[in-house]
Formats: structure tokens, sequence, C-alpha cells
């Protein structure tokens, strides 16, 4: 069957092919497979084989032949006709004639089989029969691509098989496409991305956003780019007056509510969608647009002046069935209350020089009362007109990236005329200027310069070009995933327990929903009572207290993360105070990893009479990397927290990892430098305070599992071993720990109650379980929990 279908390529290529690419990539020639796991899926059917039977039109004549597998966990006998059913209903775009696709999809369809896909044996099967069919065919191999369109929870483990039963022949490529959710928060994601990178090389991951498959989206940079002698004296703080990135739907949750309630809209859309869109807009305009490291190195740039975004700045909502809808879906009693939003609107800002102050608010939800997707740049306007206020200079000035939909309902760069006329040099768009009547953000169309791609192309099919040409500057980088769970993760903690303002949904929202800026906070315009009693239900008041208890036999301070963090911030201000009083110093020792981060933030923008002049911040461990780089602890220590305090320079202490140009080189001996260091600063080296955090290993520092603590006597620093990338680390010792004066160890989050649960039982065994070896000697120690990482 192969040998036919291999000679009507070989009739179609004589042909040509339509809708060619133009910027054809370099493609190693040969046999590509692709295997779509999860392939009779929603998201299969709805786009991906159209974008694969898209690509296949495109390249049958590139020098590549193909085969297609879809693969799922049912039988081939049910699994086969369900595949056939969405194979069918495949066609092609305008530009292909009807004879011409009719014998493309014949053939597509010859090449696709079903497959099951559940064990280690399936995957092995599939590898080998792929490895027979190159070789009865005499082919070489161009590489395999794998579309996991399956939940998130199954990403491991398939990757784990692909990457032992499925790796191409030696000099093909690998390709790894995954879907999000990428993780709920930083840790989560950190913890998946360091299980995928134990089977899969980040060159062979392609993590998809669909939104830069949007046409409008991927025009951004070509648009900053080709308009630059325009853009550049306006591209700034001087002139640009807010930027909005908007995404209303009119749709609601329902079906898909035991996912959606775990995420909720700030995790569905603003962390990647919105947030995505924002990096391209204020991201250094890269000089190389095809250089994947340049372009997702300058987006990584962003993330690291974003400034923390505040719980001011934010608002969120829940439309009003949702409720009915969970407990519905979930099979809830009457009284469950869920606080997911639906809606957020959130403001953040860049910290450069080029846009500070610069408002941009990132604006979602789901039954509102119209479907469009739009990133609005507002430019300031300094012109009073007296008389004719329809002037061209009086009226707004903005450019309009219009993803779709809407009144225009169609996707469209717009540029108010009284801004300039753009340049498009894609032969792909063109100029609209015939017009029907419709008015856009405030505009008559007319007073726009209009511009469209010639033919709508689907996200997904774009992205599926992008993978097959291994273009990666549009997905996301794990660098660029963690930088943007480091955005939001501390935002989301802050509004965990946050009740959203309930919307009826649709034209009925009125202006419920509209918000205010006012300095750096946003806030609801119009004031309602947002929660009834109803909707408190059955979290009660009770769970808002904080409350204290014993937990493996000391201190314990449990309340919802918000007020936990608050409350450890009172603590560590009043231990603080009190240590200056008596000594006229206090010596804090802080952790690195996500969960300090709230606590960062609320000391940064609510603890102005924290005493930071006569505070010397020492780190608790570090990780063997420049201090530059987004991993480092000082790195995260100094964005969330020292640069947004007025701490004098010589009071802080990095760990020394970096010595002599070099990472943790032994005989540089930063581990002794640090040692040093603290026993000539800090009073019978016995720190005021020590911040901890605990893995889910149970880590706790960089102390890990696995290895004899009491080998390491008096030495307050070491190097240690992660088995985590980076390996190597600098750490405090329990010796140092356990001579300070008092110790916090903060827990929080749904992830951590498994190992709550287990610490609650386990014997002080410090080689097993690290955190178990924290006991100060003549100190206390407090452990601070969270209520979703004690109740689950
Ligand atoms: C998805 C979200 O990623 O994006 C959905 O999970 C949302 O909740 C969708 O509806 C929006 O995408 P689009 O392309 O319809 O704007």
């Amino acid at each position: 069957m192969f040998a036919t279908v291999l000679l009507l390529l070989v009739a179609l290529c004589a042909q040509g092919g339509h809708g060619e690419e133009k910027r054809e990539e370099a493609q190693r020639p040969g046999h590509v497979t692709v295997v779509i796991v999860g392939g009779t899926g929603d998201l299969a059917k709805k786009y991906l084989w159209r974008g694969f039977f898209e690509l296949y039109v495109n390249k049958v004549k590139g020098g590549n032949t193909f085969s297609f597998y879809g693969g799922g966990l049912s039988p081939a006998d049910k699994g086969k006709p369900a595949l056939f059913e969405i194979l069918k209903a495949l066609s092609c775009s305008k530009d292909v004639s009807q004879e011409r696709c009719a014998l493309l999809k014949e053939q597509f369809l010859r090449l696709t089989q079903y497959r099951e896909l559940k064990t280690l044996e399936n995957y092995q099967k599939l590898a080998k029969d792929i490895e027979q069919d190159l070789k009865q065919e005499g082919m070489t191999e161009a590489g395999r691509l794998f579309y996991l369109s399956v939940p998130a929870f199954a990403y491991a483990d398939i990757a784990d098989k692909i990457n032992s039963s499925c790796r191409p022949t030696s000099g093909a490529w690998l390709r790894v496409v995954l879907e999000k959710p990428f993780g709920h928060d930083f840790r989560s994601a950190q913890v998946l991305a360091s299980q995928l990178g134990g089977s899969l090389k980040d060159e062979e991951m392609y993590r998809i956003d669909h939104y830069l498959g949007k046409q409008v989206v991927a025009k951004i940079l070509p648009f900053r780019k080709e308009n630059k002698k325009f853009l550049d004296p306006i591209w700034n703080k001087h002139h640009i007056e807010r930027v909005e990135i908007v995404l209303k739907e009119t749709l609601d949750a329902k079906g898909r509510i035991a996912f959606y309630d775990q995420y909720g809209v700030i995790r569905d859309v603003l962390q990647n969608h919105l947030t995505e869109v924002m990096t391209l807009l204020s991201m250094k305009l890269p000089k190389n647009l095809s250089n994947s490291e340049e372009v997702l190195n300058n987006k990584l740039q962003i993330f690291r002046s974003l400034l923390p975004v505040g719980k001011k700045q934010a608002v969120v909502g829940q439309y009003q069935a949702y409720k009915t809808e969970v407990q519905q879906e979930l099979n809830k009693t009457k009284d469950h209350v869920s606080i997911t939003p639906t809606f957020a609107a959130v403001l953040a800002y860049i910290d450069d020089a080029q846009y500070e102050g610069i408002p941009i608010l990132m604006i979602s939800g789901k039954m509102l009362d119209e479907r469009v997707g739009y990133a609005r740049i507002v430019f300031k306007n300094d012109i009073f007109c007296v008389q004719n206020h329809n002037s061209v200079h009086c009226k707004p000035k903005q450019i309009v990236f219009y993803f779709g939909h809407g009144s225009l309902q169609y996707p469209a760069v717009l540029v108010s005329k009284n801004l300039f006329k753009p340049v498009l040099k894609d032969a792909e768009w063109k100029e609209v200027t015939e017009h029907k009547d419709v008015n856009v953000l405030g505009l008559p169309i007319s007073d726009y310069y209009v511009h469209t791609p010639k033919e709508q192309r689907e996200a997904y099919s774009e992205l599926i070009s992008h993978i097959f040409a291994g273009r990666k500057n549009s997905f996301i980088s794990t660098e660029n995933l963690l930088a943007s769970w480091g955005l939001w993760t501390p935002l989301l903690s802050s509004l965990a327990t946050s009740f959203p303002r309930i919307y009826p949904g649709g034209a009925e929202n009125g202006d419920l929903l509209d918000i205010c800026v006012k300095g750096k906070e946003i806030s609801y315009n119009s004031e309602v009572v947002i929660i009834s009693n109803d909707q408190m239900g059955g979290t009660s008041a009770k769970g808002f207290q904080v409350m204290q208890g014993k937990f493996r036999g000391t201190d314990m301070v449990s309340a919802w993360s918000e007020e936990l963090v608050n409350r450890l911030a009172e603590d560590l201000q009043e231990a603080a105070e009190a240590a200056v009083r008596e000594n006229g110093v206090f010596h804090l020792a802080l952790s690195g990893g996500s969960s300090p981060l709230a606590l960062f933030h609320r000391l940064a923008l609510h603890h102005f009479s924290f005493p930071w002049r006569e505070t010397h911040v020492w780190m608790v461990d570090e990780r063997c990397v420049p201090p530059s780089e987004a991993e480092s602890n000082f790195n995260t220590l100094h964005d969330h927290l020292l640069q947004h305090v007025r701490i004098p320079y010589y009071n802080i202490h990095p760990m020394p990892v970096q010595l002599n140009q070099r990472l943790c080189v032994e005989e540089d001996r930063g581990a002794l430098l640090y040692e040093n260091e603290i026993r000539a600063l800090v009073n019978g080296s016995s720190f005021h305070f020590v911040l901890l955090g605990v893995g889910y290993d149970s880590h706790t520092a960089s102390l890990f599992p696995g290895s004899k603590w009491d080998e390491h006597g008096e030495k307050l620093v070491v190097m240690t071993e992660s088995p985590a990338k980076p390996h190597q680390r600098m750490s405090l010792t329990f010796s140092a720990i356990n001579q300070a004066r008092r110790v916090a160890v903060l827990v929080m989050g749904k992830g951590k109650h498994e190992l709550v649960t287990q610490l609650s039982r386990v014997k002080d065994n410090s080689d097993k379980w690290p955190v178990t070896g924290v006991k100060p000697a003549s100190g206390t120690l407090v452990w601070y929990i969270d209520y979703d990482a004690l109740l689950g």
C-alpha cells in the first residue's frame, strides 16, 4: 500500500501544489511520522487533523513523505471508525481545486492509521512498525512529531514512553507538542518541566499557546519592525497612555467545569494568551524576527522588568450561573460555593525607562456581552479641540491589534488616521479601504487605516506549519513559562480567598464590571454588595481566621494563604523591631523558591515602616547559576523584594556562588567565605530569623534527602547536590539554621497537602525528610501552613 501512495505523491509533485508557504525553512528531506496522541479527542477533531491535512497539502511537493497516526486509549475496533469519521469531514482551503483536494484527501486517509497507545508495548510496537516501513520503502527519516492532545497529567508518562521507545533514527528530529495547562502555579510548572526535562530536550518540546498562531498576534512583531520609523518616537511612556489586552467571551464554562474550577480565568487565559500578547507588545524588538533565541530572550527580559502584581491590582468576578453549574458538574450540594473567577481585570506595570508608569490592563471573562479579542495601545492626545470635535486631530489616537470577532468580524491591524499610515510589507496581507459602517473601540472604521490577512487561517494550522519548520519562536520555552508563572503565582495566592463579584451574564452585566484605575490600583467602578450570605455557604467565616495549633510538636499558624502571609509578615516585622531595639541590628536569612514571593510582596507593598536600614539580609541557599539568571535565588530576592525597599547595599549578603568568573568551584571556597562572613557579622552566628520553605521531597534550604547531614559538624555553609537542575547548590547547614533565634517554615498550596500529611506522621529523620532536622537549639520554630496545604 505504501508503495502506491508514494507513486501518487510523485505524480502530484510534478503537478505542483497551491498554498505553498513563501518563507520556506530548511527542512531535512525524508520521511516524517506524525502521531497525534489523543487523536480522536475534541481538539484533534476540531483543529489538529485539519492542521495536519493542510500541512500535508502544502508540503506534499516539498521533498518529504509522511505517515500519520491517530493514537487513543480505545482498542482499534472502537478508535478506527471514530478516527475515520473525523478524517472524512476534512476539506481543503479555497485555493485548492476540487479535483486535487479529493486526490490529496484520499491519500491522506490512506497514510493515516489508528493506533491504540496505552502501554509501553503499544509505543514499542509503533516504533517498530515505523522503522519497518522506513526500511521496506528504503526511506531516510526526517523526523517524528508527537502531538500530545491529552490531559496534562499524562504528559510525563507519555514523554517517558516516547523517550524510551520512540526516538527516531539518528540524525532525524523528534518534536513533541504539548498543550496547556503547563502547571497551575510556579512550583507545579517547575515540577512538570523537570519531569519532562528527564525525557525530552528543551529543543524537542513545543509548548503551544494557540494565541501565538493567530494571524494578528503573529503580526505584532513584524508590524513593529516594519513601522519602526513611526513607532520609535511614540512607543514609550511619554506618548502611550495605556495598553489594554482583552479577550471577551460570550460562552460559559459548562461542560468543562471539572477543569475550569481548578483553574479559573487567570490561569486559563491571562497567564498564557494575554501575557504572550503583552510580551510581544513590550519586548525589545529583535534584530532578526526569525531568530528564536533572540525572540525568546527578549521576551524573558520583559518578565524580568515587570513589577510584582499586588492584590489591589486585580479585580475578579464570577457569572451568576457558575455556582449551579459547579454544583451540577462536580456533584456538590446546594451549599457548595466556588470562588473561582470567571472574569478578571489585572493591572501590570513594566519597570523600565521606556515603559515606566504605563498601565497595562489585561482583561478576560466568560459570559460577557460579546465575543472579541484585541490589544489596544491608546496614545496620549494633547490637543484640545475648541470647536470642531470631528476634526481628525481631535480624535483618539490608537493602534488596535484586533484578533477577530466583535463588531469588525475579521482579524485586522488598525491604526487611527491621525497617527501614521502604516506599512505592511507582507504580501499575504492587504489594506481594506471599503468598509461597512461599524465602530471599533470608539472610532468609526473609516477613521482607521485597516489591514487584514488576505486569507484567514486557523491558529492551529499556522502553528502546525511552524512546528514542521522547527520555528521555535512561536512556542513557549521552559524559561518563559516559569517566568510567567513567577509573575502570576503571587497574585493567584493573594487572590485565593477573594470573593468574586457576581455578574448576571451577557448584556445584563451593564456597567457592573467596569473598572477604574487609580494610581497603581484598580477597582470596580461601581459599588455593590459583592457577596450574599448564601454565597458564603460552606466557606464559613471561621475559615478566614488565623488558627494557632501544633504541628510536629511545635507551634503552627494556619490560615488561608493571604491571611497567612499577612500574619507571617507581621511576625517578621515584630521580630525585626525587637531585634533592632535590643541589638541595633536584625539578621534575616531568606530562602528561595516561590513560596516566599507572596511574603516579599507583602513586605514591599505594605510594611513601609519595616526597619530595612538596620536589617541584614542573608541567604539560606543558592543555586550555582550567575545572579543575573532567573533561576538564581538572589535574582528572585532582588526582583521581588530588595529593589523595592530601602535597604543599604552593604547590608545585603548574596551567597558567593560566582567567584573568579566561575560557578561553585571548590577551590574558590565560596562556602567558607560565606561562613566567615556570617561568623564575623552575626553575633554568635545566630540569625534573628530564618525563613525556610519545604519541597515536595521534604527538602529544606538546599538540604536534600539522601545525605548524611550530621557529617557537616560545625560547618555553617556547605555545597550540596540537588536532584533537580541546577544540581549544584550552596546552603546553610542544620547547624547554622538550628542556632537561629527564630525559624519559620512556610508551606503553601494544595500540592503540599500530601507532604504535610506525611510530615505530621513521621519521626525525625533528617537524612530521609530533611525538614525534620530543623530543631532550633534555644530558639523557636513556627510552622506557617496555609489551609490548602493543611486540609487539601
Ligand atoms: C482557551 C481557553 O485556551 O482559549 C478557553 O482554555 C478560551 O477558555 C479560549 O475560551 C479562547 O480562545 P479563542 O481562540 O476562542 O479566543
